[in-house]
Formats: structure tokens, sequence, C-alpha cells
């Protein structure tokens, strides 16, 4: 897809990825509006891209994403691409999980698209034009222990995004699923880089994935895994789940070790006990 002046919708735009992704489509010649909760880091952010708007919005709800939508269509005289990069991560055992939380979680990372996507379709599909782009996670393939309900939330998401790209391919909207795998960005907590460091594992810049979300748009992937060798274990996970099984043994105990309880499991678990 070629970017310059197209109109972009783009959620998580005060995020780490967001942030990084907004200055590379401002540079491409693309009109934004940015949209996130924190109306002084979206200002921030605005305020060194000429003309980019910005949209304060709760998207873990029907109505602030349909105002999402609304707004953004306002400032930019309609939406010719929407990227969704708005999420929330969880670290933590699925028995250390607080039950609100995992609901949150579920709405912010995958209902959120399914009410964007209603929102910014028709006007789409009537022009036959458009472009989705779903950020979700080398984690939405390859689930692993410390991570059962954000790797849940990215599963439903890819669902989502292959089912739409299949009912839309006659439509001239595209679908594009974008796969990182670790980024340093507040999304993670500290004891994700503890464990990171400690197990060697891999953590890129959200730099270096803003660029490869960029290239996936331009060249309007389906889907985009990044990273290797996490996109070849995702590959082994499809084929042979139970080998993965098997390697990953010993990471809950790994996992266990590092992580630590939802606050409120926290309290509970103290009041139990005293
Ligand atoms: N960091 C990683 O390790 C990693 C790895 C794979 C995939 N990803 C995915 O990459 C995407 C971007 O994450 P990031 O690393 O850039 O995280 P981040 O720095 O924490 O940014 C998260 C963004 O999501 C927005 N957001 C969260 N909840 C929201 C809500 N209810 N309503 C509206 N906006 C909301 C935040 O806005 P406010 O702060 O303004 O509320 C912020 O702009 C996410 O989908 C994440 O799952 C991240």
């Amino acid at each position: 897809m070629e970017l310059r002046n197209r109109r972009i919708l783009l959620t998580g735009a005060s995020g780490g990825i967001g942030s990084a992704l907004a200055q590379r489509l401002a540079a491409a010649g693309a009109r934004l509006a940015l949209v996130g909760r924190r109306h002084e880091a979206l200002a921030q952010l605005a305020s060194s891209l000429p003309g980019a708007s910005i949209v304060v919005a709760d998207l873990a709800t029907a109505a602030g994403c349909r105002a999402a939508v609304e707004q953004a269509k306002a400032s930019l005289s309609g939406v010719d691409v929407l990227v969704h990069l708005a999420g929330q991560g969880s670290f933590r055992c699925f028995s250390d999980e607080d039950p609100d939380a995992m609901e949150q979680m579920l709405r912010t990372n995958c209902v959120s698209a399914m009410w964007l996507a209603q929102a910014v379709l028709p006007q789409m599909t009537a022009r036959g034009d458009g472009q989705l782009v779903f950020c979700g996670s080398v984690l939405g393939a390859l689930a692993l222990p410390g991570y059962t309900v954000y790797a849940a939330s990215k599963f439903a998401l890819r669902g989502f995004s292959e089912g739409l790209r299949r009912e839309l391919a006659d439509s001239g909207v595209s679908v594009t699923y974008v796969a990182p795998r670790a980024v340093r960005t507040a999304l993670n907590p500290p004891e994700v880089y503890e464990m990171a460091k400690a197990t060697r594992m891999a953590v890129d810049t959200p730099e270096a994935v803003a660029e490869q979300i960029l290239a996936a748009m331009r060249r309007d992937a389906r889907e985009a895994v990044l990273g290797w060798p996490e996109s070849w274990f995702v590959r082994l996970n499809a084929l042979w789940p139970a080998l993965v099984d098997r390697a990953m043994r010993k990471q809950a105990e790994v996992v266990r070790r590092f992580a630590k309880p939802h606050p409120t499991q926290q309290t509970q678990a103290e009041q139990q006990t005293s």
C-alpha cells in the first residue's frame, strides 16, 4: 500500500511501538489520527508530527471504539487505514490472574478490533479500498507459560484477522496481522526483562518493530511473524505441538521464579495466610 496522503487511524499511538510507528507513517506522508487514553502523551507526539490529530478514547468499550472512529473520520474526513496496536500485557501464572483484569484484557486486545473494524469497514467496502492492520504477538500462535491470558487474547485476535481477511477477499480491503516477539516497552513489567536477561531471550526495540510493521503495510502482507527463531517455533508449534509441550516442560518453573501475582491476588493470598 502506498502510504502518502493515506488517512490512518492509529491506536496505541501513545505507546512504545505506536509512537515509533507514528513517526514513520508521518514521514511517509500519511495523515494520522493518534488514539490513546493519555492526552498528554498524544499531544506531545502530535506536536512533532505536522497535521496529526489526537483522539482520547478507552477502546475497552464498544462506545469508546465507536467514538474514536467517529472523531478520526471527522478530523481526517474519512479513514483509509486502521492500524490497531492498542493492547495490554500480563506476565503471571494463571492462578495469580485477577478475574476482572482477564476480561478487560480480552476486550482491549481482541474485542476492540471487532468493534473498530465494524465502525471503519462500511466506508472502506463502499469505496472498495482500505487496509486493516492488527497487532498480535508471537504468543498469538505459540502460547507460553506465564502468558496464558495474554496468549488467549492474541490467539483470538489472530483468528479474527484470518477470518476477516478471507471474508473481505473480494472487497478491495486487505487485512494484515503482525506478530512481534518481546519488545522493550512499558507493556512488560520489569520481571519480564529480568527473565529475558537470565534466559537470553531476544528483546527487540520498538523502533525496529515499527520498521517491520511499516514494511508489512507497504507490501500488504497477510501475516508477518517478526523475529527468528520465534517465527520458526510458531511453525513447529502448528505442526508438532506435542514436541513444543515437551520442550516447554521446564519453562513453567522459570516463570514461577520471576512472575508476580496480580496485586488483587497478592492481597487475597496475604489475607488467607494471616
Ligand atoms: N511489548 C511487547 O513485548 C510486545 C510484544 C508483542 C506484541 N506486542 C503488542 O504490541 C502492541 C503495542 O504494545 P507496546 O509494546 O507498544 O505497549 P505500550 O507501550 O504499553 O503501549 C500500549 C498502547 O495501548 C494503549 N492502550 C492500552 N489500553 C487501552 C485502552 N483500554 N484504550 C485505549 N488505548 C489503550 C495505550 O494507551 P495509553 O497508554 O494512552 O492508555 C498505549 O498507547 C500491543 O498490541 C501489544 O500486545 C507487544
